[in-house]
């Protein structure tokens, strides 16, 4: 049985991709603050909350003592904080987006490499903020840029392991409704054009990555990907 390994599984893109790797008769590994009541008994599980940085690698080895391989890990938990100018933006907010967004997937890879636990390939959840510095995006914006620059350095020392910084597009996910669609469209002229254009369901963006894993391995490792480049 096909193992996959993902974090941030409460909501969004991460609880569907749960239920996309399920139906597809895969062993499901999850590190996430919550476990959806729908996924009990179905999903390995460890409660984590990410942001206590020093608690991620005892919490990673509860959930994987004695795994030796894992096929797929989708590094997917994530951050923003309401859209607003970086000036207006203090550095303690900034650093939390750095904690999940970065440092926890720092720590997680680690533990894979310290436990020798085989990996076939690690898809990171970036995002097109990570390259368009639009006015807004403050530490999210930042965050995602040095997600891609860790996935980069990791490529280079983990031969045996495929890794993708992947953009997912836009879903209708509550981070997008809570923080980026209440925003203000005159100041942040990013809103307007996301309010205007087409968005996908977390079903709908789960089940395009789920079909679209293999290919990204045509891309050199390390890469950032777009999926609407592609
Ligand atoms: N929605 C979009 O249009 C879009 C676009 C580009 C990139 N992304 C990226 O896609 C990924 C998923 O985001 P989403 O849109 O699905 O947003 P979301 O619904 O807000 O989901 C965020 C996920 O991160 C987890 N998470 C957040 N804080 C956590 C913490 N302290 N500890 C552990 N887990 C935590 C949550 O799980 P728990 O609640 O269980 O903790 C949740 O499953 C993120 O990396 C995001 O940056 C989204």
């Amino acid at each position: 049985m096909k193992k996959v390994f993902i974090t941030g599984i409460g909501s969004g893109l991460g609880r569907a991709f749960v239920n996309i790797f399920l139906e597809n008769g895969y062993s499901v590994y999850a590190l996430s603050r919550h476990l959806p009541e729908d996924f009990k008994d179905r999903v390995k599980f460890e409660k984590a909350d990410l942001l206590s940085l020093e608690n991620i690698y005892r919490s990673a080895d509860n959930l994987l003592a004695g795994v030796e391989s894992i096929d797929l890990v989708i590094l997917n938990a994530g951050l923003l904080t309401p859209l607003k100018d970086i000036h207006d933006t203090p550095i303690y907010e900034m650093n939390r987006m750095m904690d999940i967004n970065v440092w926890a997937n720092k720590i997680i890879i680690d533990y894979f490499i310290d436990k020798k636990i085989k990996i076939d390939q690690i898809v990171a959840i970036s995002s097109g903020a990570s390259v368009n510095g639009n006015r807004g995006w403050h530490g999210y914006s930042i965050s995602k840029a040095a997600l891609n620059m860790l996935v980069k350095l990791y490529s280079r020392e983990m031969e045996n392991t495929h890794l993708t910084a992947l953009a997912p597009g836009l879903i209708l996910t509550p981070m997008l409704e809570e923080f980026v669609l209440r925003a203000d469209e005159e100041k942040f002229p990013s809103v307007k054009r996301i309010r205007q254009s087409p968005k996908m369901s977390p079903e709908e963006a789960a089940d395009r990555i789920f079909r679209l894993i293999p290919k990204l391995k045509e891309f050199e490792s390390g890469s950032y990907v777009d999926i609407r480049k592609i």
